[in-house]
């Protein structure tokens, strides 16, 4: 059998007709091995001064916390739920950064607790920490800079640059920080500055991130102390399509290291806090077929999982990558698997093929009763049946805890983990 899959599915043919044929659809499949093999390919890109915590918003499933624990991962936390998945996985609060344009007290204790280096959005969250913080030391916390300028972002899901719910405006730092120095038992020794996302372009991403260590230059002058940390926060892509270039690890790496050679006056940790370059590609999401129907004109496919699985087509416009697999005969391709005869992805195992007739651009639907219920659109083979299997590449990220699963009331769809 052709192994016809490509980079963008965590798994090769065979096992995805196993994993198909033993399931009940729709469910989620992921890779601990491809996890562990993305968390390792980004550290050795990485100079040693740079920290890499992995965002759990991303995918906070505990097999995914405890494969980047044991790799000795540090954790970037956004809600007290995930502080506890983090601390369950065997991850600490020395290794863990703690975000959230509107942390509730609950939140702030259980970072507290955990020993998590919060990052504050306003002075509102100093003042808190001010009364929270029981320790004799003053409790050392990062601010977040809304930058005013310079920051580039390839899809706007941060919303870098404009107004926005994070942290300070930029132009209000000097306030912020004259308003903060008046809390005596907490203080600014760290810069966060996240301003981008999903960006498959080295250059991009440092171009960013040298905006940011400008801010935290400003931040440390202001002070009149060292800052030792600069958060530069995550961003790191992810292709969703065949065209689309993978994020050059390798020279983001090297960029990293000139940034640092760029700036001696810093003497602390950079940290990055990837989510999705490390969890996205560690996942397949799989639905079987139910019908398939034309209405005036547009070709629909209809799943047995929708928007209740998978929300993100809706909220970004992106679709995920697919592939279509029929049980006992194998892949019929999709848009996520190349043309006969191209030579394998990086990753990938073989020479794909389409067997399902022509690729036919095709509406994705699910079985939700609203007419926002649409999970993409993608080149799908023409003789697609009920009972063959939708597969979703790079749906481990941003993809089962981000889905309206409660709606309408369908099962959540299973997890499986495989290593
Ligand atoms: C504070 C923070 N850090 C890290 C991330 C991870 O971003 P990405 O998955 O794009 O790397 C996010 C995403 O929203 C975030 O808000």
């Amino acid at each position: 059998m052709t192994a016809a899959t490509t980079d963008l599915f965590a798994f090769g043919e065979e096992r995805l007709e196993e994993l198909t044929s033993a399931r009940r659809s729709p469910f989620f499949a992921y890779d601990l091995s491809t996890a562990r093999e993305r968390y390792r390919r980004l550290r050795a890109a990485l100079p040693g001064r740079v920290r890499l915590a992995y965002a759990v918003k991303s995918n906070p499933g505990l097999p995914l916390l405890e494969t980047f624990a044991a790799e000795g991962a540090w954790f970037d936390c956004a809600s007290a739920g995930e502080v506890s998945a983090v601390l369950a996985a065997g991850g600490t609060g020395s290794g863990m950064v703690f975000a959230g344009p509107a942390k509730s007290e609950r939140d702030l204790q259980a970072a507290l607790f955990a020993g998590a280096r919060v990052q504050v959005d306003g002075i509102e969250d100093v003042a808190r920490l001010h009364v929270l913080h029981t320790g004799t030391e003053p409790l050392r916390v990062s601010v977040r800079v809304n930058p005013a300028s310079g920051v580039s972002e390839a899809a706007s899901i941060i919303g870098g640059g404009g107004p926005s719910a994070f942290g300070v405006d930029e132009e209000e730092l000097e306030d912020f920080l004259a308003q903060a120095a008046a809390y005596e038992r907490v203080r600014i020794s760290g810069v966060q500055v996240f301003a981008a996302s999903n960006e498959l372009d080295a250059g991009r991403l440092l171009a960013n991130h040298r905006t940011s260590m400008a801010i935290a230059r400003k931040v440390q002058e202001l002070l009149g102390r060292d800052l030792d940390l600069v958060d530069l926060g995550g961003g790191l892509g992810v292709r969703y399509a065949m065209s689309q270039p993978s994020l050059d690890v390798r020279s983001l790496g090297a960029g990293l290291g000139r940034v640092l050679d760029e700036n001696p006056w810093f003497a602390g940790e950079l940290l990055l806090e990837p989510g999705r370059w490390l969890s996205a590609p560690t996942g397949v999401y799989c639905a079987r077929v139910v019908r398939t129907k034309v209405s005036r004109g547009e070709r629909f496919v209809m799943l047995e999982g929708g928007i209740n699985h998978l929300l993100r087509p809706l909220m970004t416009g992106q679709s995920f990558p697919t592939l279509a697999l029929r049980p006992g005969v194998g892949v019929l391709g999709g848009s996520g698997v190349s043309a006969g005869g191209r030579p394998p992805l990086e990753g990938g195992d073989d020479v794909p093929r389409a067997e399902g007739g022509e690729l036919v651009p095709t509406t994705l639907a699910g079985p939700l009763c609203t007419s926002l219920d649409r999970v993409g659109t993608s080149d799908l083979p023409t003789d697609l049946r009920p009972g063959d299997v939708v597969v979703f590449g790079q749906a481990g990220a941003y993809a089962y805890t981000q889905a309206m699963t409660h709606f309408l009331s369908h099962p959540a769809p299973d997890q499986v983990w495989v290593d």
